[in-house]
């Protein structure tokens, strides 16, 4: 089995590998910087990853975890538009670097990069592989919808919240680690609880982010701190800051949502001060906790040896800044 710094590694090399330019140049001049930045390559880690739990030969996934990364970071270049993101990955967004037509067009060209890749999965899994990608790629519209729609609403649930998120973010990492299991030969059984593994470790990372848009150090996070905040997104951390506050932080959170003047940084000082009072911070950190125990009690269930899982759990630990 490879370590997941050896997976990590021969799956840059096979993305910087891969040709995308033709003309214009200013449509695929952003593919190629976006996806020369890096990230952490999260998706196309979890499916190889997956995949060699059960299988060796990992050439044969290369294409498919390609086409599953190029999608997230096609999701990157429109939610940044959404979210009016300035910096991603600590350098400038495609819609700042270039323009926000470029972002959108380009976003395009990279779904359609990411079926050509997908359609590459050898063997019998292909349709499966297209059929959990179109259900998968529909659920993450559906919670950018949602989370576009709770901006400008004051009465979101954290049962919604959570059901957001597991569109957004989860569908997506659970759909990469089930993708790797069913191309390894992973029964029915064991492909759905890694996915529902995944589904929880997804919840999770994104509570992680929500909290790190808050609390983040931006040299290390690559996004610019509060910019939830200042889009008046509805997260675990808002909408339990308004349930704990007393009459005057809520009045505090409301008037600072109406706020429309030149001063981010009162606005996010503000808000950060309310979560602060009511200790929100904490809360977040037990429900992260909470989400990664239930999803080790998911690949417990796996019907492998120990010996096979345990990259998958110290990979996901470190995502989540656990050590096991
Ligand atoms: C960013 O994902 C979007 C979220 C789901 C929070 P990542 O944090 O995986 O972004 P990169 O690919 O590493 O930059
Ligand atoms: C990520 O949500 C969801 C998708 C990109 C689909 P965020 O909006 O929190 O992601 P970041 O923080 O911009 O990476
Ligand atoms: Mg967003
Ligand atoms: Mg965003
Ligand atoms: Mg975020």
């Amino acid at each position: 089995m490879k370590s997941a710094k050896q997976i990590q590694e021969s799956f840059e090399s096979y993305l910087r590998s891969l040709d995308y330019s033709r003309r214009p140049d200013d449509l695929y001049a952003p593919i190629r910087y976006v996806l020369s930045l890096g990230g952490k390559r999260i998706r196309p880690t979890f499916l190889i990853m997956a995949y060699n739990m059960f299988a060796e030969e990992l050439d044969a996934v290369y294409s498919t975890a390609a086409g599953m990364e190029i999608f997230h970071n096609f999701t990157l270049l429109h939610d940044d538009l959404m979210d009016k993101a300035d910096i991603r990955r600590g350098k400038a967004t495609v819609h700042r670097k270039w323009n926000e037509n470029t972002a959108i067009l380009s976003g395009d060209g990279m779904l359609v990069l990411a079926y050509r890749y997908l359609l590459n999965t050898p063997g019998p899994g292909l349709k499966k592989i297209l059929d959990i990608a179109n259900e998968t790629f529909t659920g993450i519209m559906e919670g950018q919808q949602y989370d576009m729609e709770f901006e400008t609403r004051n009465d979101v649930t954290e049962q919604e919240y959570i059901e957001m998120i597991r569109l957004k973010t989860s569908v997506l990492l659970a759909a990469c680690v089930q993708m790797g299991a069913v191309l390894g030969g992973a029964s029915d059984k064991d492909a759905g609880l890694l996915y529902e593994f995944g589904e929880k470790i997804g919840l999770a990372f994104q509570l992680q982010d929500d909290m790190l848009d808050v609390y983040g150090d931006p040299a290390v996070f690559g996004k610019k701190i509060g910019g939830d905040i200042l889009c008046n997104k509805k997260t675990y951390l808002y909408i339990n800051a308004y349930r704990l506050a007393d009459f005057h932080q809520k009045e505090e959170l409301d008037r600072w949502a109406r706020y429309e003047g030149n001063d981010p940084e009162s606005k996010i000082a503000a808000v950060r001060s309310v979560y602060d009072a009511v200790g929100v911070k904490a809360l977040s950190e037990r429900l992260i906790e909470s989400l990664f125990d239930e999803a080790m009690t998911k690949l417990d269930a796996v019907d492998l040896p120990e010996s096979r899982k345990s990259i998958l759990r110290g990979y996901a630990g470190g995502l989540l800044n656990r050590v096991l």
